[in-house]
């Protein structure tokens, strides 16, 4: 595993300068204390990079031994060409395969799934998943519902054919487009054709109706919470860690409790960071591994909601 999270720091404090709002509102409603944000014009390739090659040379590879690579974002450099092209020439790999991948906050789920039945499938052997994010970029600074919210990282997994212990064991993908306008960012794109148009007709920004979103993610994760684990024999009890997506400390809570799952068993790093879409659970992953607070062994559920909605979740065997 490998991360890049940008240095500079945006407080709760900060915020509290640039829209009505005040650390106290979004700390209770939210568990978040700060985020980072790249430096302007820093693209998502150029934050993924670095934490794809601390990915592969912890995983003990040279770039040229990747097959594919998936890049999770949903911000990404431009439409084409993808970033994750731009990712492989960064780090040097070979002329392997590469896509992005969209599935908001969703994605890294998505993506592993996707590494996964490519390795399953001997289509590839050494699958390289980089979630890259900013957020910063697609923010409307001047709503203080959703600018609170976010932050940029990047995060980056090698996942490799093994016949070893552990692993992925399973995984559960869902969409339900009915709820797409719940949370939307038209950018400049087939629906807002040029950018001076979109801005003026609102759209480009990330919009999102919080409240609504809310209650559908708490429920969608604790559905596919519990059908991925019971679809593999197993309970909430045999968890030794659950990774939600870091989005909102009561959505967290919120889940945990309808599992039956205590506080302690489930990973949260928000405070730090925001919500980094695709990014949370690798950044969170990468920050439960190097704590100890995963080990060898463990049996860790991964479960992340987003827009479009789409939510999923991957059970992993550590
Ligand atoms: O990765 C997926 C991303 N999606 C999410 O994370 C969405 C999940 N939703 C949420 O996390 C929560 O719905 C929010 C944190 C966005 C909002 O919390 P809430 O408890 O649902 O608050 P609300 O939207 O019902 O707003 C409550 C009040 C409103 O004022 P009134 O109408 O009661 O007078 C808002 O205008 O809080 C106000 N408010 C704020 N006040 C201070 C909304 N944003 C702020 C703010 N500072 N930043």
């Amino acid at each position: 595993m490998g991360v890049n999270i940008p240095s500079r720091i945006l407080t709760n404090a900060d915020l509290e300068k640039m829209v009505e709002t005040s650390d106290e509102w979004i700390t209770t409603r939210t568990g978040i204390r700060e985020r980072r944000i790249a430096d302007y014009g820093l693209s998502a390739s150029q934050l993924g990079i670095p934490a794809a090659m601390e990915a592969v040379e912890q995983a003990g590879l040279n770039p040229a031994d990747v097959d594919l690579i998936v890049c999770a974002t949903s911000t990404p450099e431009k439409m084409f060409p993808s970033t994750s092209c731009l990712i492989q020439k960064g780090i040097g790999a070979g002329e392997c395969g590469s896509f992005d991948l969209l599935a908001a906050c969703s994605g890294f789920i998505y993506a592993t799934m996707v590494a996964d039945q490519f390795i399953r499938a001997g289509s590839a052997h050494n699958v390289l998943v980089v979630a890259s994010e900013i957020y910063s970029q697609i923010i409307n600074w001047k709503d203080r519902d959703t600018c609170v919210l976010f932050g940029d990282g990047a995060a980056a997994v090698v996942y490799s054919s093994s016949s070893g212990p552990g692993g992925i064991v399973d995984s559960r993908l869902h969409s339900d487009g009915s709820f797409a306008e719940f949370l939307t960012a038209g950018g400049v794109s087939s629906r807002n054709p040029e950018s001076a148009g979109a801005l003026g007709n609102g759209g480009y920004f990330l919009e999102m109706k919080g409240n609504q979103t809310f209650k559908v993610a708490v429920k969608k994760m604790t559905e596919v919470s519990m059908e991925l684990l019971e679809g593999n024999g197993y309970g909430p009890d045999d968890l030794d860690m659950v990774i939600p997506h870091q989005a909102n400390i009561r959505i967290i809570n919120a889940v945990g409790k309808n599992l039956g799952i205590g506080e302690e068993k489930m990973f949260v790093n928000l405070d730090k960071y925001g919500n980094t879409s695709a990014a949370s659970i690798p950044i969170a992953m990468y920050e439960a591994a190097r704590d100890g607070r995963i080990k060898p062994g463990d049996l860790v559920l991964m479960v992340a909601f987003g827009g479009g909605l789409t939510w999923g979740a991957t059970l992993i065997r550590w």
